[in-house]
């Protein structure tokens, strides 16, 4: 098929705010598929990004958490058809490394996609004569993206597509990290340093794993009103004294806790919120290039298990299902973490809305059906 034309929130370099612009999609290679975007979500990843924290080459259509209907296939596409409705994939796992090949997606070891280039290094986007890269070679901000097969799990066509784009980043990171990185165990102790997104997610997986109690912290008061919605027993106010309440709820620290904000002071601070023998599950990320200083004899003297989680240590064609079958059946309350349903339009509004600490997840909807240009 000939190239399509597409809306897209495009990232020039210079943020903080991406520009609404037409890019043209070119048709998808060998191993790949087009795919209609229905929806994307607005992730804590892109506003890193958007706000110069983390570099990216640009100029870069954004958006990584997305879902929609499959319109074209490569050649060679086996096992996905056109009207497929799919979750897609940001860390595009080569599936042949050693850690691919041991379960281990997430540390696959040639790994393109952080470059924001399709697995033969190139893109299939382009303003005029520009390239333009796909955010984690997803670009799902823009009406149409093109990925590698393996990146685009079908998912169940009666899962609502925002649900569908929320498992593709910030659920499968939030259940992920509970069950795969810190494998919680019923009646462990939890704390969750931050609720957006990722945080909510969190709380979710604790509550199905059985935690108690399941402590949520943020400084916003509307966000711990979610979290108790989603599960959370006790809700913080993050102040100077959050971290003597967490000490007493807990009697002396709790057996997991997590960060989901990417703050340096909070991830700094997270350790000292888990019990002797404690696990400090690190999620949210931080700008780059600004190590964190870590008080290592305190960790030792205490036995803590600092874990590092990357997109939920899982394995997206195995857990994405699993996640729209537990909300499916009624045993995931993901819709809460769906506050605003915007146009593309307004995805400037939903980064300030973001940064702000308001709401819990804002995401794009698309209407779909644009027509292919000549
Ligand atoms: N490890 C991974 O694989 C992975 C995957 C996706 C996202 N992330 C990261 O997770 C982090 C969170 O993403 P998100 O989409 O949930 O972001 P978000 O902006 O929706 O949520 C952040 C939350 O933290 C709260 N907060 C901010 N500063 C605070 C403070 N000082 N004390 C208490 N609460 C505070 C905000 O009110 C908000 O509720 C980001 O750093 C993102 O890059 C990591
Ligand atoms: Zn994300
Ligand atoms: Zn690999």
């Amino acid at each position: 098929m000939n190239a399509r034309t597409a809306t897209a929130a495009v990232y020039r370099g210079a943020g903080p705010d991406v520009e609404i612009t037409e890019i043209t999609v070119a048709a998808p290679r060998r191993g790949e598929v087009l795919v209609e975007i229905r929806a994307s979500g607005v992730c804590g990843s892109d506003r890193h990004v958007i706000d110069g924290e983390w570099h990216v080459p640009s100029p870069t259509v954004m958006g990584h958490e997305g879902a929609g209907i499959i319109v074209e296939l490569g050649a060679d596409v086996t096992g996905l058809a056109v009207g497929d409705h799919v979750s897609l994939v940001w860390n595009q796992a080569c599936q042949r490394c050693v850690n691919c090949q041991s379960g281990k997606p997430w540390a696959c070891t040639d790994l393109v996609s952080n470059d924001c280039v399709m697995p033969d290094g190139t893109t299939r986007l382009a303003r005029g004569e520009e390239a333009v890269y796909p955010y984690l070679a997803v670009g799902s901000m823009s009406e149409y993206a093109v990925v590698p097969a393996s990146a685009a799990i079908r998912m169940p066509s009666e899962l609502p597509f925002e649900i569908a784009a929320l498992i593709s980043c910030s659920i499968h990171t939030g259940l992920g990290a509970v069950q795969n990185n810190a494998r919680v165990s019923a009646g462990e102790s939890s704390v969750v340093v931050g609720c957006g997104g990722v945080g909510l997610s969190i709380v979710m997986g604790l509550r199905l794993a059985g935690a108690h109690p399941i402590i949520a912290v943020d400084r916003n008061p509307e966000k711990l009103a979610l979290a108790l919605e989603a599960g959370a027993t006790h809700a913080l106010l993050a102040d100077e004294h959050t971290a003597a309440q967490i000490q007493e709820l807990t009697a002396g620290g709790a057996d997991v806790a997590f960060e989901a904000i990417g703050n340096p002071r909070t991830i700094q601070q997270l350790p000292g919120h888990v019990r002797l023998g404690g696990r400090a599950v690190l999620v949210g990320m931080p700008p780059e290039d600004a190590p964190i200083p870590l008080d290592v004899l305190d960790l030792c003297y205490r036995g803590i298990t600092v874990i590092a989680s990357n997109y939920g240590g899982g394995v997206p064609a195995r857990d994405f299902p699993r996640y729209a079958a537990l909300y499916l059946d009624g045993r995931l309350p993901l819709d809460a973490l769906v506050s605003h349903r915007i146009s593309i339009h307004d995805v400037n509004e939903a980064f300030r809305v973001m940064r702000s600490g308001a709401d819990a997840r804002s995401v794009i909807v698309f209407e779909g059906a644009n027509p292919a240009t000549a």
